[in-house]
């Protein structure tokens, strides 16, 4: 099935244009790579109100995966990992395990990013850390199961 990406860029100082948001066009073009298309794009600062409006904007647009990029990590501000849980239907814990692990290849400081993947409704979200080389990255070590688990939440019959 034709996969629609929502992509949302959490960063209090992206979102007051204090810098650009370099993370966002980052995944927009892995996703693009994996062709997916990229139907909704958000940058909001790191409050969940904000992230769980933008999250439900863009599945009420009809994205079947939304990937954020930002606030995972353990700066007081970073609530994304919370943001998402509260909204969340179910989490699917080795998407944050798997990131972790292969990313501990690349740098010690992946085991202080909280990513994770959860169901909204009935869209995957997978959150992945802000830099924008380690968002994609980590999206790259977990793309092998995501048109499966979005077929599945989608009802779409498919086979492992
Ligand atoms: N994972 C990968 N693959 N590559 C990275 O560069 N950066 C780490 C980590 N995970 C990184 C990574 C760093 S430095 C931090 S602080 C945490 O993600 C949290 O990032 P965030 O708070 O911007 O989401």
């Amino acid at each position: 099935m034709q996969i629609d990406a929502g992509i949302i860029t959490i960063s209090d100082r992206a979102s007051k244009g204090l810098y650009d948001d370099l993370g966002g066009p980052a995944l927009k073009a892995a996703a693009t790579g994996y062709g997916w298309r990229v139907t909704g794009e958000a940058l909001v600062p790191d409050e969940k109100r904000d992230i769980q409006r933008a999250i439900r904007e863009l599945i009420a647009k009809g994205c079947h995966l939304i990937l954020t990029t930002g606030g995972t990590g353990v700066a007081p501000r970073d609530v994304t990992p919370e943001a998402v849980r509260e909204i969340a239907l179910r989490e699917l814990p080795g998407f944050g395990e798997v990131m972790r692990m292969e990313s501990m290849k690349i740098t010690r400081n992946a085991i202080l990013s909280r990513n994770l993947a959860a169901v909204v409704d009935q869209a995957l979200v997978v959150c992945l850390p802000g830099k924008p080389s380690g968002a994609v990255e980590c999206l790259g070590f977990v793309v092998g199961a995501i048109p499966h688990c979005i077929e599945v939440l989608q009802a779409v019959p498919t086979s492992c």
